[in-house]
């Protein structure tokens, strides 16, 4: 495995730097919980605060740091791509997709305000998302469009929502593994990548060959985390998880233990977790949180 050169415990600083940081910047742009609709803003709220590992805004500082980037002119991408994981989570547990009742340890969205709410909370989170981007007061104009575009990409029907589309379109199928490898990179690649490439847009300049590298690394973790999710939702405690163990089987869902049994994806998990750390070789210590991020996706228990 390549070798991480910073002290495990300058990663972890940085990490927990970057999740307090992150904490306070979605506190700033979050509508306050008294102002009027007081019942959407609680539930926007309550859907993005307070809970989740945030390895999509740790990515966006993690490559900064790669690259160099001073971390505020991260705070935009990284609090944008969160809101839209935050809202596709919303609306994944709703009844009328997942319909699962916990999250993050929590009653979902929708068990603790009601599915309007949950729903409409959803949509919000999306659009202050974009709002976000377009706030980036450090970024030029040209940075923060191109930061919309990856991000709108990312999110709609050739991304996320497409892969959502794709998931529940197989529910009782089953499906090949180039077609549910299709699903995962939709589902949940997408927004990974684009965590990646908000940390790359955010440097004035980019070496090709870095930022093809940096594309890569992101591909090859983005499927790894959906092989993980899928394992985990397997052999993981529900406790643990903070959402419900078993829900793929129950729901009928094609995942890659069923496709192609446990230890088989375990060990996929850990060849792209190997891809994506070879594609960092070139880095220096500046990407040790991005090498601790891909050992991490795959290694997490929840
Ligand atoms: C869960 O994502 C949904 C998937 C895309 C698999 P995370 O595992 O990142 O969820 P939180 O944000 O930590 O709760
Ligand atoms: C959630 O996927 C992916 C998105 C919300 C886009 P899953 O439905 O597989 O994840 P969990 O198990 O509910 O977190
Ligand atoms: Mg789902
Ligand atoms: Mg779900």
């Amino acid at each position: 495995m390549t070798q991480v050169d910073e002290p495990l415990s300058v990663v972890n600083a940085f990490v927990a730097h970057c999740q307090a940081r992150l904490e306070e910047k979605l506190q700033h742009w979050l509508p306050p919980a008294h102002t009027v609709p007081t019942d959407l803003h609680q539930a926007m709220r309550y859907a993005t605060l307070g809970g989740g590992k945030r390895v999509r805004p740790l990515l966006v500082y993690g490559t900064g740091r790669a690259l160099g980037v001073d971390p505020a002119g991260l705070d935009p991408g990284a609090c944008a791509v969160e809101l839209i994981h935050a809202y596709s989570l919303v609306h994944d547990d709703l009844p009328l997709m997942d319909d699962d009742d916990l999250r993050r340890g929590r009653p979902t969205c929708h068990k603790a305000f009601n599915e309007v709410t949950a729903l409409l909370a959803g949509d919000a989170l999306q659009t202050l998302a974009f709002y976000v981007l377009g706030h980036a007061p450090r970024a030029p104009h040209e940075d923060r469009l191109r930061m919309v575009e990856t991000l709108a990409l990312a999110s709609g029907s050739r991304g996320m929502a497409g892969g959502q589309a794709l998931d529940l379109a197989a529910e009782g199928k089953e499906l090949t593994l180039p077609e549910l490898e299709l699903l995962h990179i939709h589902k949940t690649g997408a927004l990974i990548r684009a965590s990646v490439l908000l940390g790359i847009y955010a440097c004035p300049w980019v070496d090709p060959e870095h930022h093809e590298r940096l594309d890569h690394y992101a591909k090859c973790i983005g499927l790894a985390f959906q092989i993980q999710d899928d394992v985990l939702n397997v052999e993981g405690e529900t406790t643990v998880l903070g959402k419900r163990q078993g829900s793929d089987v129950a729901h009928q869902k094609s995942t890659y233990p069923s496709i192609m049994g446990l230890s088989a994806a375990k060990e996929r998990a850990l060849e792209l977790q190997e891809e994506a750390l070879e594609r960092l070789t070139v880095f220096g210590a500046s990407a040790d949180v991005l090498r601790w991020l891909a050992t991490y996706i795959v290694q997490r228990r929840h």
